[in-house]
């Protein structure tokens, strides 16, 4: 089947079962700073898992464009991707385990025709120091579902992978595992998450490609091993928890308001489980554009040499299509710096294949990107039309261009250092920091010319650089928070701090706007007539670095809509909120510095912010309008 088919039989399965489709999201997220790109189907939803009422009703479902960035990597094997489509359903406190796993399993069984011998699945093994207990209740509603097809489902306790990779299958087909496995939540387990994140205990499910066991990955095979046997194509989170701001793990979590299902499907991986084929690549979405390459550079996808390269080309030159769509261009910083790396790598790859191009018309990558946008254009509007094609083609062209550029003046360093006979570490790292030459490409023409590389001291240099510049991107998250949690959730404090700062300072009549923040800075719009003067930016300045200094400490108590606006907690002008809300304070509710509605992260101190509070930037957005950029130096 192909993609457009499964994603077609999908929305309609989950319509007729009174789910209202809603569109996918932009891959650059809107008001969430907390990753750079949406990585799954729930992130644009955050709002309503946390209890605000969705204008469209209770049971949602969509295809959502999402990107991995920490799966760059890692592409390149049969399986892992950048960008892949999730299907998603949710209920917002609505079904819960006994509509979603057989709904799940009638779709893949019936509609998509898996084989339900093939199909293994997992379920959370409870965690005592948390308090939380067994999911026996979907272990024993999947023993009902593979008993109506005529299977024995045993189920059996693993724990850890490490508990996997020793104890086997046991002849299990429900195994339980711990909260390192079978628990969602954007920051991963339990203990990652920040105060105010939901997440809750999941269930996945997983097919078996009836491969050998590789035991480099372990003695005994498990569903959650990584060997390639088995593969996961859906995740039914159940969203019912959310993490409070007291120390774990007394009272770590609390209940949602609402008992939610955040279902996330992998549509290219139930494509390929449904051709059986355990390369991913062999789907229609890939296998179009690699046939494109195997006819221009004349080699075999089956040559072991090529896979990769063939493989690189197709998931980085599809994703780089869908990113310049939403908006981003190539750059030296955050999303444009990874969709200029997915551009250059394809490009990379490109000439190892031997199809480096001349002019934008025979360009392998421009081609890529043509068939992606064909394949993608129906479903996908923003990909769709003249201005959108010339946008995308020209993008990667140029940037293609630019790399060849690179390569040539990195050519030229590489050969004067290459004469000594022998690269350094460091001069390998200089050639990748200072003229952009891939280490890869050091690499490979220096064993042509048998010279020899020290790799593992660039290897250090790098981790060195990475540690030093924190610049993170190469290590961004998975479906969201993680390792960038830290640098918001600091500015995210310090917003909270600017905007009464600018109460205090310009009056009463100041309210949030907007606002957006990065790992670098943050940026709030607000409401006042006329351009600040130099003493009263210098006294809101003031006013945020003495509450850091104070070390006040930041708090969140849940309460109703009505208390909150009593305390005259604020808000953003035009948001709509649950009856339940969550407000954080700077200091204690009753004498508190500043209190608003927010479902955080926050630091639990101002001390915690760090540095000093500057403003780097203040104009006029729109009448009455004026926006505040600033950072924590
Ligand atoms: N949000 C869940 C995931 O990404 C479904 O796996």
């Amino acid at each position: 089947m192909t993609v457009n088919e499964i994603r077609a039989k999908y929305l309609e399965f989950f319509e007729k079962r009174g789910h209202f489709i809603i569109s996918s999201a932009s891959l650059v997220p809107h008001n969430d700073p907390t990753t750079l790109f949406t990585g799954s189907g729930m992130q644009p939803l955050i709002p309503y898992l946390l209890g605000k009422d969705h204008p469209a009703g209770k049971r949602l479902a969509n295809s959502q464009k999402s990107f991995r960035t920490e799966d760059i990597e890692e592409v390149g094997d049969n399986r892992h991707t950048t960008f892949f489509e999730m299907l998603g359903n949710w209920s917002l406190g609505d079904y819960f385990k006994k509509e979603e796993l057989p709904w799940l399993f009638e779709f893949l069984t019936d509609e998509i025709d898996l084989d339900p011998s093939k199909l293994y699945v997992t379920a959370f093994a409870g965690d005592e120091r948390l308090k939380l207990s067994r999911d026996t209740e979907s272990a024993a509603i999947w023993k009902e579902l593979f008993a109506k097809k005529g299977i024995d489902a045993r189920d059996v306790v693993i724990g850890s992978q490490e508990d996997g990779a020793r104890l086997g299958m046991q002849g299990g087909r429900i195994f339980y595992y711990d909260a390192t496995k079978n628990w969602w939540s954007r920051a991963g387990a339990p203990e990652n998450m920040p105060a105010g994140e939901p997440g809750g205990p999941d269930s996945e499910i997983f097919y078996d490609f009836g491969l050998p066991h590789d035991a480099r990955f372990g003695d005994e095979c498990h569903p959650n091993c990584d060997c390639g046997r088995f593969l996961e194509i859906g995740n039914s989170v159940f969203m019912q928890y959310i993490k409070k701001s007291l120390p774990a793990p007394e009272g770590s979590f609390g209940l949602l308001p609402k008992q939610n299902v955040d279902f996330g499907g992998g549509l290219e991986r139930i494509a390929a489980a449904s051709e059986n084929s355990a390369d991913i690549f062999a789907i229609d979405v890939f296998s179009d554009i690699i046939g494109l390459l195997i006819h221009f550079s004349k080699k075999e996808y089956t040559d072991s040499r090529y896979a990769r390269s063939f493989r690189i080309i197709a998931d980085h030159i599809r994703a780089a299509t869908f990113i310049i769509s939403d908006g981003v261009k190539p750059s030296n910083t955050e999303r444009g710096y990874v969709l200029r790396r997915l551009i250059r790598r394809a490009a990379q790859h490109a000439l190892k294949l031997s199809v480096g191009d001349k002019d934008k018309e025979d360009s392998m990558l421009v081609r890529a990107a043509v068939v992606t946008i064909e394949k993608y254009k129906e479903v996908y509007p923003e990909l769709d039309g003249e201005a959108a094609y010339k946008e995308i083609t020209e993008t990667i062209w140029n940037e293609e261009k630019q790399f060849a550029l690179t390569l040539e003046r990195g050519m030229r360093e590489f050969e004067r250092i290459a004469s000594t006979g022998h690269i350094e570490a460091s001069e390998a790292y200089t050639l990748f920091t200072t003229h952009g030459f891939p280490f890869e490409m050091t690499l490979e023409l220096a064993k042509e010319r048998g010279i020899d590389v020290d790799e593992e001291g660039f290897k250090r240099e790098m981790k060195k650089h990475q540690e030093i510049s924190r610049a993170g991107v190469t290590q961004k998250f998975r479906g969201g928070l993680a390792d960038t949690s830290e640098k918001t959730t600091r500015l995210h404090t310090a917003h909270h701090l600017l905007l009464k700062a600018l109460q205090v300072v310009l009056g009463a009549h100041v309210k949030q706007r907007g606002s957006n923040i990065t790992q670098e800075r943050l940026r709030i719009d607000f409401s006042h007539g006329e351009k600040m003067s130099k003493e009263q930016l210098a006294e809101v300045e003031r006013i945020v670095n003495e509450k850091i200094q104070e070390g006040i400490p930041v708090i969140r108590t849940e309460m109703s809509k009505e208390e909150a606006e009593k305390l005259g907690a604020e808000h953003e002008f035009g948001a709509k909120y649950p009856e339940r809300v969550s407000v954080y304070s700077v200091g204690p509710l009753d004498k508190a510095f500043s209190i608003e509605y927010c479902g955080g992260p926050h630091v639990s101190n101002t001390s915690e912010l760090k540095g000093t509070f500057k403003i780097q930037k203040e104009e006029a957005v729109a009448a009455g309008i004026r926006r505040i950029k600033a950072v924590l130096q």
